[in-house]
Order: C-alpha cells, then sequence, then structure tokens
C-alpha cells in the first residue's frame, strides 16, 4: 500500500515514464560520447531511467532560467568549475547535503555552498613541439608570457570558459595586475590570432604553425587514442608539460553538476550525483573521456595514466568562478580575443 501511495504521488510529480519507471531529466553541456556509459551504469544500479538533453552549456543555462519553476530538469551536468558558478549564479541549483558526495568528493574540487560538486578532473596543460629549437625551457604558465617566445605560441580564444578559469586562478594566486601582465605577454607572443578549439591548438602545433600551446589533458589522449593516424601522428609531434611543478601546481578544472532548483525528483537527481562518486561511474569518466577520477586512485586509461603523475595546484576550484568577471575584463584589456 505504501509503495502504490508513494508510484501515485511520484506520477503526480511527473517523476514516472508512460512505462511506470522512475525517470531524471538532465541537461548536459559535456559534448563527450563516452557519457552513455554513465547513464547506462546508473539504469542498471538504480532502475532509474535517465533523459538526456543535450546542448551547449549556456543555451542550457538560458533555457534553465527562462524555464523557471515549471523546468523538467532535475539536473545539470556541465564541463568547467566557471560554468557551474554561472548556473550557481543565476540561482538555478540548489543545496545538497549529501554525507556520499562529501566524503567521496575532495574540499577542493565541490562548491562551498553543496549548489555543485565535481566528479572528474582534467589538467589545462602546456605542449611543446618535440622538434622547436627554443630559447627557453617552458616549465611554467609563467614562461608563456616572456618575450623569448614572441611568435611561438597558439593560443585558444580569451573568451573561452578553460582559458577564462586559468586566468582566475592566477588572478587568485599572483593578483590581478600580475595576472594581467601575464596575458599581455601571452597576447605578445602569439603566432596567430585565436581560433578554434583545443584539438585545433594541438594540431597546428604539430603542423608547425606554432612551437607552443595550452589544452586540456583529455583532447591529447583523444589524439593518442584516435583511429585515424593522422591524429597519432600529430600526437607523436607533441610534448606534454605539466606546467608549475616546482611552484603552485598545474591548473586542474573538473567537470560537474548540481541538482536544479525546481527539480520534479529531486531524490532521483541526488542518487544520480552520488553515483557519478562511486567507483564505478568514476572509471567510466577515465576510459570514456580520458579524464582523471575526483574520488582518488588512477583513471584505469593507459594513455592518460601514461602522461605521468603530477602536482596539482590545491586551490578550491570554486575562485574560477569568483574571478570570472575580473578574468574577462582582463582578457579584454589585452586583447587576448
Ligand atoms: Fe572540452
Amino acid at each position: 500500500m505504501r509503495v502504490r501511495m508513494l508510484a501515485a504521488a511520484a506520477l503526480l510529480l511527473g517523476v514516472l515514464n508512460a512505462a511506470g519507471a522512475e525517470e531524471i531529466n538532465l541537461y548536459t553541456g559535456r559534448h563527450y560520447d563516452g557519457d552513455q556509459l554513465l547513464y547506462d551504469g546508473f539504469t542498471k544500479a538504480t532502475g532509474i531511467t535517465v533523459n538526456v538533453i543535450q546542448g551547449k552549456g549556456d543555451e542550457l543555462l538560458a533555457r534553465l532560467e527562462a524555464e523557471g519553476d515549471a523546468s523538467p530538469a532535475d539536473v545539470y551536468l556541465t564541463a568547467d568549475a566557471g560554468n557551474l558558478w554561472r548556473a550557481e549564479t543565476a540561482g538555478v541549483l540548489q543545496p545538497i547535503e549529501s554525507e556520499v558526495l562529501k566524503t567521496r568528493i575532495p574540499e577542493q574540487y565541490r562548491d562551498p555552498g553543496n549548489q555543485w560538486f565535481g566528479f572528474s578532473r582534467r589538467a589545462r596543460v602546456i605542449f611543446v613541439a618535440k622538434d622547436a629549437a627554443l630559447p627557453i625551457a617552458v616549465e611554467t604558465y609563467e614562461d608563456l608570457a616572456r618575450p623569448e617566445l614572441k611568435g611561438k605560441l597558439c593560443m585558444r580564444s580569451g573568451t573561452a570558459i578553460y582559458n577564462l578559469s586559468l586566468l582566475g586562478a592566477l588572478i587568485e594566486r599572483l593578483g590581478a595586475e600580475q595576472a594581467e601582465a601575464w596575458a599581455r605577454g601571452v597576447v605578445a607572443n602569439l603566432a596567430k590570432d585565436p581560433q578554434g578549439g583545443d584539438i585545433d591548438q594541438l594540431k597546428a602545433v604539430a603542423a608547425g604553425e606554432c612551437a607552443v600551446t595550452m589544452a586540456n589533458t583529455y583532447y591529447f589522449v583523444r589524439l593518442l587514442r584516435s583511429d585515424k593516424q593522422e591524429d597519432k601522428d600529430a600526437a607523436a609531434k607533441l610534448r606534454v608539460v605539466f606546467p608549475n611543478q616546482a611552484t603552485s601546481g598545474t591548473h586542474v578544472n573538473i567537470s560537474g553538476a548540481g541538482v536544479a532548483k525546481y527539480a520534479p525528483n529531486k531524490a532521483g537527481a541526488v542518487k544520480f550525483l552520488e553515483y557519478l562518486a562511486s567507483d564505478e561511474a568514476q572509471g567510466y569518466f577515465g576510459l570514456g573521456n580520458n579524464e582523471y577520477p575526483v574520488a582518488g586512485g588512477t583513471s584505469g586509461n593507459p594513455e592518460l595514466d601514461g602522461l605521468g603523475t603530477f602536482k596539482a595546484d590545491p586551490v578550491n576550484v570554486s575562485v574560477y568562478g569568483k574571478n570570472q568577471p575580473a578574468a574577462q575584463e582582463i582578457m579584454d584589456k589585452a586583447g587576448w580575443k
């Protein structure tokens, strides 16, 4: 009887599908094919169906805002702490108290206000052409701004969230003035105007258009594991540098998620987040999208783990969002288009 009443209540709340199975609606800005493993794994573990609504992070966020309390979204999943901060600031998420999430996810990789949680990690690292004869050893983010590298850099746009978050971290560590000097130094060293995504930067270095760039680790591993020979050949021309190993540590960002403010199935949404923190799901992030787990241990992905271990910048990723307006202002002033 109690089960039937619960089922009826669930139906009223719109959390059951036409076949009578419990479901959650997931808005995801992640653009990785391997994520299907996460959804299938969750359904297998809980019996809850995942309806996937995929789009660009900014578009999904605008949709969440426009839908307001009528939104069917239960979970918002996206790449980059800077995007999660935008969602938090827009007021479309709600705080979640979960011992599982608090225990499994290190404090550094979740919102201090519990509105979002990181489930996978990526490092933003430097790639150097193996055959480049550079006047300096490039070992730090700071090196990218040194005048010896004039005309040697390719960089993605200064409006791209990955670069905004990186600059947000530099602002936290160096202060706005030094961070601006750094951005100006990088712009002065560009071989060409910023264009394309991280993969395009890696291919530009491999093709000899420039000698040095930055990209997220999973993009490089995607080239390493690609079925296309041209991708493997491009990766073979690059050397990975984990920056700032002797100093502040390498910049690390997350993919993460939060429960939508008006989630029709809040309980199911929390279960989904807790599943993402499980050993099984943590493994899928490694194999499916070449990302590091947040919950400790190795990724289980030989090519990714083959890049080596590294010291990560210990800053809480929530500062990337906090410093995002200042970072964008600096990018504009520095002419990092
Ligand atoms: Fe990406």
